[in-house]
C-alpha cells in the first residue's frame, strides 16, 4: 500500500491503528447466512475461530449455535445443544444457547413494584414470568457487527416491551481468545427498570446429544443457594449447602446425589437452583467448573455476577431433535447461567437488579475451555 501524498495525519494514524488491530487480532471472524425468521428477516451466523476452538453465534437471539473444542486427544466435538439453522429455534426453543433478557429466570406472579408503581408482565411459566416473557431477547433479531476477536450485538428494547419500563439499549459482545469465550453485557435505560441478562448455553462436554451429563463432575464456589417453592420461585432464604446435595464446593458427579430424597431436588426435578457465589464483589471471580472424565474436557466459569443458576436439563424429554439429527433427552446437558438472583425485584434483601437512567449496566462472564489428562 502506498500512502497518498495528501493523506492527513489523523487519517494516517487511523489507518495505522486499524491495520495494527487487525494484525493483532488472533481470532478469525467470518459471517454467513443462517436462514430467515417467519417475517422474512434474514439472519446470519458468525464463526469465531481462535485456532484452538471455534464458536458460531447467530444474531437471532444472540444464540451460541455451536462450540467446537478439543478433547484430551485433540479430537474436536461440538459441546452445546442447538439447531442447524434459525428455523429450528422457531417458534420456540427452551432457550438453547440464547441471550436471556430483560430478566433471566422467574419473576413471581408476573408482577413487581418499582418506585411505588406496579408493573404487570405476561405469565409464560404457570403463574410466573420466565426469561423475559413471551418474546424475550432470545427471540429478537439483534444488530451485529464484527469487532476485534468477535462480534458486537445490539438490541433496543422499547419502553413497555413485555411489560418492562424504559427504553433499554443493550449491547452484548462475544469475543474469543486463547480458548476462552468472553461475554460482556452492557445496557442503559431512560426510565428506572429492572434487568438481569445471561446466556443459556446447554453444555455436554462429551459432545452434544452424546448421552446424559450425570457423570460430569461439577464444582460451584457457593456456600449457600436460594431454595425455591414448587413454582421455582425463591423463598427469600439463603440456605447453607453444607450437608445437602447442593454442596459442590468440592467436585461431585452431577448424578451422585440428584436422585436424593431432598425437597429442593424434588421442587426442581433435579438441580434448577441459583447458587450464591462466595466471592461476589462485582469483580471477575471464579464461579464454577465442570469436567468430563471420558473426554477430559473442562469448562471453567468466571463472572462478575453474584449468582449462577445450575440447571441439569430436567425439562429435556427427547422431544427436540437438534444438530446432526441428535435427540436431546432427559438431562442430556447442563447450564451455568451467571446472573443476579431469580425474582430479585420482589426480594429487597437480594442484590438489586434495578437500573436507573445515567447508570451503566455492565457484567462480564467468561467460559474457559480446556482438557485434563486424568
Ligand atoms: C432455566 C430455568 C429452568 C428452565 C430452563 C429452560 O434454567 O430455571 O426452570 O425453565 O431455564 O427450560
Amino acid at each position: 500500500m502506498r500512502w497518498g501524498k495528501g493523506m492527513r495525519k489523523p487519517a494516517l494514524l487511523l489507518t495505522l491503528a486499524l491495520l495494527t488491530s487487525t494484525m493483532d487480532a488472533k481470532t478469525r471472524v467470518t459471517r454467513k447466512s443462517f436462514g430467515h425468521t417467519p417475517d422474512g428477516t434474514a439472519v446470519d451466523v458468525y464463526t469465531l475461530d481462535d485456532g484452538k476452538i471455534e464458536v458460531r453465534i447467530t444474531n437471532y437471539g444472540g444464540i451460541i449455535v455451536s462450540l467446537r473444542v478439543p478433547d484430551k486427544n485433540g479430537k474436536l466435538d461440538d459441546i452445546v445443544l442447538g439447531h442447524d439453522s434459525v428455523e429450528g429455534y422457531i417458534p420456540n426453543s427452551p432457550y438453547l444457547g440464547a441471550i436471556i433478557g430483560r430478566y433471566g429466570n422467574r419473576i413471581a406472579h408476573g408482577s413487581f413494584q418499582l418506585d411505588g408503581k406496579t408493573y404487570v408482565l405476561p405469565k409464560n411459566n404457570g403463574e410466573n414470568t420466565l426469561h423475559g416473557g413471551v418474546r424475550g431477547f432470545d427471540q429478537k433479531v439483534w444488530t451485529a457487527k464484527e469487532i476485534r476477536d468477535g462480534i458486537e450485538l445490539r438490541y433496543l428494547s422499547k419502553d413497555g416491551e413485555e411489560g418492562f419500563p424504559g427504553n433499554l439499549a443493550v449491547t452484548v459482545n462475544y469475543t474469543l481468545t486463547e480458548s476462552a469465550l468472553r461475554i460482556e453485557y452492557s445496557a442503559t435505560t431512560d426510565k428506572d427498570t429492572v434487568l438481569n441478562l445471561t446466556n443459556h448455553s446447554y453444555f455436554n462436554l462429551a459432545g452434544q446429544g452424546n448421552g446424559d451429563i450425570l457423570g460430569h463432575f461439577v464444582k460451584i464456589d457457593a456456600s449457600r443457594f436460594t431454595p425455591v417453592d414448587v413454582g421455582l420461585i425463591p423463598t427469600g432464604d439463603l440456605q447453607p449447602v453444607e450437608g445437602t446435595p447442593f454442596d459442590f464446593r468440592t467436585p461431585h458427579a452431577i448424578g451422585e446425589r440428584i436422585g436424593a430424597n431432598d425437597p429442593q431436588l424434588q421442587a426442581g426435578r433435579g438441580y434448577d437452583h441459583n447458587f450464591v457465589l462466595d466471592h461476589a464483589t462485582g469483580q471477575m471471580q471464579e464461579a464454577a467448573q465442570a469436567y468430563d472424565a471420558k473426554t477430559g474436557r473442562t469448562v471453567k466459569v468466571l463472572t462478575t455476577e453474584p449468582g449462577v443458576q445450575f440447571y441439569t436439563g430436567n425439562f429435556l424429554d427427547g422431544s427436540i431433535t437438534g444438530k446432526e439429527g441428535r435427540v436431546y433427552k432427559h438431562r442430556y446437558a447442563f447450564c451455568f447461567e451467571t446472573q443476579h438472583f431469580p425474582d430479585s425485584p420482589n426480594h429487597p434483601s437480594f442484590p438489586s437488579t434495578e437500573l436507573k437512567p445515567r447508570q451503566k449496566y455492565h457484567t462480564v462472564t467468561v467460559f474457559e475451555f480446556g482438557v485434563r489428562a486424568h
